[in-house]
């Protein structure tokens, strides 16, 4: 069985990835292809422990490329397509809009075209147990005021940013494809995920490199606004169980309950490097952090009610906050080379020297 997986370079694609062919027994067994442009976000060092692995084949290219995608589905006949590519950081969307239309809704579009047309072909089984799985976000359901309860899967779409708007436009794209022509897609709506391999422009990991680095640590505004924090393992197997067992049509939203404000995100990673990698001047890492101004139309708070996917598919996070948020600080001092080739921007020679191979073999465009 193959499963087709689009962003498998980026942070949670490529998690994704290695957690899938890490599991035991037959899944572990699947090929996966993995479709991903490379954009900036694309790291494909991150998975050069599966080069050689013929469970993994790589493909540089677009979800918007339909002839590519309706190839590779002819080809390798997936039995799911797990669509994680997109734009995702808040602050490019501000910056500048427009990828995030292409990719995130146009790309999209065009993968469903794809899908449709292919799913719309198979017969039996193939066609009664095909899914597509699209990875979404809490952010399109807008921000909450402090005593609001959490998101529901039936909370009212109200995205602030480029970034949330396009993914908004994603999923109803994605719904009424399921409504309109019958498509059986799943949709998950996740909150802010960390962990290993997380690309350096977001919260957490910036903070532990610039903390490194003996960098400021930029606290947008106050401090006090308020994220869901999930560890990215626990997203993975929140995927693998909506896959396996979720009702098509149906959206699950997934988080662990775990709300709190920045800056005390910042401050607890600061904690932890005080505890594992004093400071050579013996000052505490806090001593770097260093308010700047707010992001222009800043989300106040996001908060998921898991509790669905809880109740329906007995799915819950492994880690707590504390727990996870240690292993991911031990993993960024355990890997200071992925770190630094990201930050050189080596990473993106990476496909050229290990992956030029694969990708020929895939039939891809090198
Ligand atoms: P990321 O930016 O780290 O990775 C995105 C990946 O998609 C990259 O490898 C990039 O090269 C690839 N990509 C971009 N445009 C593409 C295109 N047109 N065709 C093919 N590949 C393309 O993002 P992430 O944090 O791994 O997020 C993955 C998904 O999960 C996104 O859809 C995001 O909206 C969603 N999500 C992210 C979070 C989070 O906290 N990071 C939380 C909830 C949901
Ligand atoms: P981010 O990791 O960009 O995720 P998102 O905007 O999708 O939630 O940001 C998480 C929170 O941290 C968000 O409230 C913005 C804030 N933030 C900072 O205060 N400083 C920073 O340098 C960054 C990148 C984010």
């Amino acid at each position: 069985m193959t499963l087709l997986v689009t962003g498998g370079a980026g942070f949670i694609g490529a998690n994704f990835v290695l957690d899938w062919l890490a599991q035991p027994g037959p899944a572990g067994r699947e090929t996966l292809i993995n479709l991903d442009k490379l954009t900036y976000a694309g790291n494909p060092e991150t998975l050069s422990s599966l080069q050689g692995d013929a469970r993994h084949v790589f493909v540089q290219g677009d979800i918007g490329d339909a002839t590519l995608v309706a190839r590779l589905l002819a080809e390798h006949q997936p039995r799911a397509v797990l669509n994680f590519a997109a734009e995702s950081h808040v602050d490019r969307s501000i910056h500048g809009p427009e990828d995030f239309i292409q990719t995130n809704i146009v790309g999209t579009f065009h993968l469903l075209e794809a899908v449709r047309s292919y799913w719309g072909a198979l017969e039996g089984a193939a066609r009664s147990d095909f899914r597509l799985l699209h990875v979404s976000t809490d952010e399109v359901y807008g921000s909450l005021g402090p005593g609001d309860a959490a998101f529901t899967e039936t909370h009212r779409y109200e995205p602030n940013s480029p970034y949330s708007a396009s993914k908004a436009a994603s999923d109803h794209l994605v719904r009424a494809y399921h409504h309109t022509y019958g498509l059986p897609v799943l949709t998950t709506n996740c909150s802010n995920n960390y962990g290993p391999y997380h690309f350096p422009e977001k919260l957490i990991p910036l903070m532990i490199v610039n903390a490194l680095a003996g960098k400021p640590l930029p606290v947008y505004g106050d401090g006090l606004q308020v994220r869901d924090w999930l560890f990215v393992k626990d997203h993975c197997s929140a995927l693998r169980r909506v896959l396996q067992a979720g009702q098509p049509g149906e959206v699950y939203n997934v988080g662990g309950w775990n709300e709190k404000p920045n800056i005390e995100i910042v401050q607890t990673v600061c904690a932890l490097l005080d505890e594992l990698q004093p400071r050579a001047d013996g000052q505490a890492y806090s001593a770097q952090i260093t308010y700047v101004k707010d992001r222009p139309g800043h989300d106040r708070r996001y908060a998921i009610d898991a509790g669905k996917i809880e109740r329906e598919l007995g799915w819950k996070p492994a880690e707590t906050f504390e727990t996870g948020l240690r292993k991911t600080v031990q993993w960024y001092l355990a890997n200071p080379e992925w770190v630094a080739h990201v930050q050189s921007g080596a990473y993106r020679d990476w496909v050229q020297t290990h992956y030029a191979h694969e990708a020929a073999a895939a039939g891809a465009r090198p």
